[in-house]
This record gives C-alpha cells, sequence and structure tokens, in this order.
C-alpha cells in the first residue's frame, strides 16, 4: 500500500525547502493505509469507589472494540486511562457526564503525536544511513531491528549469539540473543520485551540493554560476575507480527495477528494465552476484546515457542517481562490475591530494584504482587514462569504514568532504558547470589 517517494532525484541535488518538502511527501506516503487518528483523544477518569469502576467497565460492552483502554479500570487508586475515536467522543462524554465521572483530556490529538513520532523516524533513519551507525535513541521497524540483531552477533560473536525459537502466525521468524561465556546449560536469565506490540518503549529498552550488556562486560563487576556463572537470554520481539503491524496499519496494536475461521475479529493477548490460570478472571473470552486469551493455554505460536525453548532449557532461574506504561515492578501472581511463597523475598527485591531505579533519574516505580498492584490478571506470562519453578519471575510496566502512555517520545528511550538496567542488574545480582 506504500507510495514510492520522488523518481528518482537523489536528496543531496535539493534545496533545503525541497527537502523539506520531500521528507514531508515521504512521511505522508509512509502514513498512507495507516490508521488515521486525527482528534481521538485520550481521557482519563479517577475512578472513587467501586461503582464507579463498574460504570466504566460498562463502556466497553456499550461501545465494543471502539473504547481502548490504555489503563483499564483495576482500582480506585490507580486512575483509568482510555482512547476514544473521535467519532465517539460526544457520546462518551456524555455518558461520563450523566454518571458524574470527571475526566481529564490526557491526550488532545492521537494523531497529532503519531505524526511527530513518524517525522522523528525518518529524520533518524536519513542520518543513520548516511553515518550507518544505529541510534539508540530512537524507534526502529521490525526489518531494523533484526538487521540491528545480525550486526551486533557479528561484532560481538564472542560473547553474543542469535538463536531461532520459532515462527510467528504470520511466518515471521522468532528470535532470541543469548549472551553466554561459555559452558552448557548454565542458570539463566531470561528477559522479554515487547509481548504486547504497542509498547514500543519496551524494545527500544531492550535493544539498549543489550548493546550495554556487551559493552560492559568486563568492566561492570556485577555484571561479568553473572556472565562467569550464568546466560542471560533476551527477546526482544515477542510479538513480531503485532509490531510490524503497528508500523504499517495500526499504531496501536496490542494483540498478535491470529485469525481463525468464522470469527470476525483479529489476534490474541499474548499475555493472556499461558497456562497458568489460564481462562481465569482478568482475561476474555471474547475474540473481539483486547484481552482475548485465545481458544486454549498455549495456542499461539509466539508464546508456545517460548514455552518450548524455556522447558527444554530447563535452568532459568529468573524471567523478567517487560511492559508499558504505568512505572511499576510486579511479581506473581496475576491470577490469584494468594502471596506466593518466597513472597516477601520477592517485596524486599522489587523494592531494592526500584530504589536502584529511582537512582538514575529519580523515576518513581510502585511495586508489589500483579493482582495487588494492578489487577487481577489470568494466563500471564510470569505466573507460568513462577509455575514452572523460575522464582525470581517480575514483571516491569515502563514510562510513564499516563502524559503520552504508549506514545512515549524518542528522547525518554535511552533515560528509560538506563534506569531500567539499574534495576534489572539488582535482580540478577540476586540471583546470582541466591543459587536454588
Ligand atoms: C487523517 O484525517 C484527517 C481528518 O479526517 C485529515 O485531515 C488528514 O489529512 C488525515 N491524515 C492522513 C495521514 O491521512
Ligand atoms: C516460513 O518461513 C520459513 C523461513 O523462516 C520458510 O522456510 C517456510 O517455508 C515458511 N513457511 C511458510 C508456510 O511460508
Ligand atoms: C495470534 O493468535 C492466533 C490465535 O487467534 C494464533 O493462532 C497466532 O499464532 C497468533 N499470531 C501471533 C503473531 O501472535
Ligand atoms: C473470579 O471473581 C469472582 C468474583 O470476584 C470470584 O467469585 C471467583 O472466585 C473468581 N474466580 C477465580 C477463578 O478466581
Ligand atoms: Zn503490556
Amino acid at each position: 500500500m506504500q507510495d514510492t517517494p520522488g523518481d528518482g532525484t537523489g536528496p543531496g541535488l535539493l534545496s533545503v525547502d525541497q527537502r523539506t518538502l520531500l521528507v514531508c511527501c515521504f512521511i505522508l506516503a509512509a502514513a498512507m493505509g495507516q490508521m488515521n487518528f486525527t482528534g481521538d483523544q485520550v481521557l482519563r477518569i479517577l475512578a472513587k469507589d467501586e461503582k464507579e469502576l463498574s460504570l466504566l467497565r460498562d463502556l466497553e460492552g456499550l461501545k465494543p472494540q471502539k473504547v481502548d483502554f490504555w489503563r483499564g479500570p483495576a482500582r480506585p487508586s490507580l486512575p483509568v486511562d482510555m482512547r476514544v475515536p473521535f467519532s465517539e467522543l460526544r457520546d462518551v462524554k456524555a455518558y461520563l457526564d450523566s454518571h458524574g465521572l470527571a475526566y481529564n483530556i490526557m491526550i488532545k490529538d492521537i494523531q497529532v503525536l503519531l505524526d511527530e513520532e513518524r517525522e522523528a523516524m525518518a529524520k533518524s533513519r536519513r542520518l543513520e544511513r548516511s553515518t550507518s551507525s544505529f541510534s539508540y535513541s530512537s524507534y526502529h521497524t521490525l526489518d531494523e531491528i533484526y538487521s540491528w540483531i545480525d550486526n551486533l552477533v557479528t561484532e560481538y560473536s564472542d560473547i553474543v549469539s542469535k538463536i531461532h525459537i520459532g515462527n510467528s502466525f504470520e511466518n515471521r521468524s522468532i528470535l532470541v540473543l543469548k549472551f553466554s561465556t561459555g559452558g552448557s546449560q548454565r542458570p539463566a536469565i531470561w528477559i522479554d520485551t515487547g509481548i504486547h506490540s504497542r509498547e514500543w518503549i519496551t524494545h527500544a529498552t531492550g535493544i539498549w540493554i543489550a548493546k550495554k550488556i556487551v559493552s560492559e562486560y568486563g568492566k561492570d563487576c556485577i555484571l561479568t560476575d553473572t556472565l562467569k556463572a550464568m546466560d542471560i537470554f533476551i527477546e526482544l520481539v515477542t510479538n513480531p507480527d503485532g509490531f510490524a503491524f503497528t508500523h504499517s496499519m495500526n499504531r496501536l496494536w496490542r494483540k498478535n495477528k491470529s485469525s481463525r475461521p468464522g470469527i470476525f475479529c483479529i489476534g490474541v493477548d499474548l499475555n493472556r494465552n499461558w497456562k497458568s490460570g489460564f481462562g481465569g478472571n482478568g482475561s476474555n473470552n471474547n475474540p473481539c476484546s483486547e484481552t482475548y486469551r485465545g481458544p486454549f493455554p498455549q495456542s499461539e505460536p509466539e508464546v508456545a515457542a517460548i514455552v518450548d525453548f524455556i522447558t527444554v532449557h530447563g535452568n532459568f532461574k529468573a524471567l523478567i517481562s517487560i511492559h508499558s506504561y504505568s512505572q511499576m515492578l510486579m511479581y506473581p501472581y496475576g491470577h490469584s490475591l494468594e502471596p506466593v511463597l518466597n513472597q516477601k523475598e520477592l517485596y524486599d527485591l522489587a523494592q531494592e530494584a526500584v530504589k536502584a531505579l529511582r537512582k538514575v533519574n529519580g523515576i518513581e516505580y510502585i511495586f508489589g504482587s500483579i493482582s495487588t498492584t494492578l489487577y487481577v490478571a489470568s494466563g500471564i506470562t510470569v505466573d507460568w514462569a513462577y509455575d514452572m519453578g523460575i522464582k525470581y519471575a517480575f514483571s516491569f510496566e515502563l514510562r510513564d504514568t499516563g502524559r503520552y502512555g504508549f506514545l512515549l517520545p524518542a528522547s525518554q528511550i535511552v533515560p528509560t532504558a538506563q534506569e531500567t538496567w539499574m534495576a534489572i542488574r539488582t535482580i540478577m545480582k540476586h540471583t546470582l547470589n541466591h543459587p536454588y
């Protein structure tokens, strides 16, 4: 669906004005076929009590597939953020007003942020082409990330390699980076980013961290000690089909792209598709829901690939699954309010990790178990990991708290990655010092 811009004349021969024009045309052309979010808003509601939360939950039924919860109704202390298409704004605001639910407009026009994001990517891409260097402070497409992976494993072949662990529904490669200094089946740490495809800050953070690991080995004591005893695995694009779709068609796509005969809606929420607590509260049986769990546990190839890989490996000691946004660090369970066996240890470790994170840029995270901090959610990655015997299982919600939500400006990538790394490093150190 993309137009090819220009007529073969190199931009080097054009005046600045012509160049600007060309860039604009390129951005427009690249945006063709893209879902247009002009006038869509993100509204924030602070529900006072359960009754108000339930009025908000009702909106999903009243406006099916229209209201897109960025932060769903969870508990009165947490804000609810929802994207409302321009065409529904009047109705939804009238509904809120009629029930006495006050709202703030967090994002006045989503398309404005999308245009800025796209322009920043185009700019950075031209710079990268001319300097053949990769910019860690900009967002990238799937192809760009996959070729960056190839460059990384070539350049640092003594410490990092690439493993193909499966193919997505649309048959894209599912890749894992393995950081290792030798040994076989060493105790291992798993990190995944991007299981929800619109959470772009997570992929970008994972990329920065991968680079950090190869550059700091031999310099940073904690990392070096860890890599002398353990392997680190990072899956940067856990939902490659969804991610490609966020670039080509719909920036705000969350689920995967699987389709089934006779079912109109597309996609499964890959973070509801895991076996632990599958089908419980906080997951949805309706294929049109953003939290549709899929027909059965591990029905999705993207989830099955990880399950097979981690199970066959058999020696993972920590698992960190990275989401955005809300600034939280959480541990199991999501599907139940019951505390896990080592809840005290996880609580203390989360507190320590959050402290290390805050030291970098002063950013505050809240922490606790998923079900008590966020909401009850069933069939999620970290519950599965915990039930598999991986007792250091954590889930991050990265920046921010809603000013930009999923559309975090690229200027925040590096600071976000730096602080997240310090928290991850804290978890790594604890895992290293508490073998089991
Ligand atoms: C999106 O829609 C708005 C209003 O309908 C229009 O002005 C704008 O040009 C469209 N943008 C793109 C990239 O199609
Ligand atoms: C899927 O991709 C692989 C390469 O990764 C290729 O060998 C295979 O034939 C493809 N399968 C289908 C059904 O297209
Ligand atoms: C998406 O979900 C379907 C199930 O609806 C699954 O079969 C498919 O493999 C998934 N694809 C991706 C890319 O997650
Ligand atoms: C789901 O929630 C309902 C109502 O809060 C509760 O009665 C039920 O036991 C929960 N189900 C599970 C599997 O936890
Ligand atoms: Zn997520």
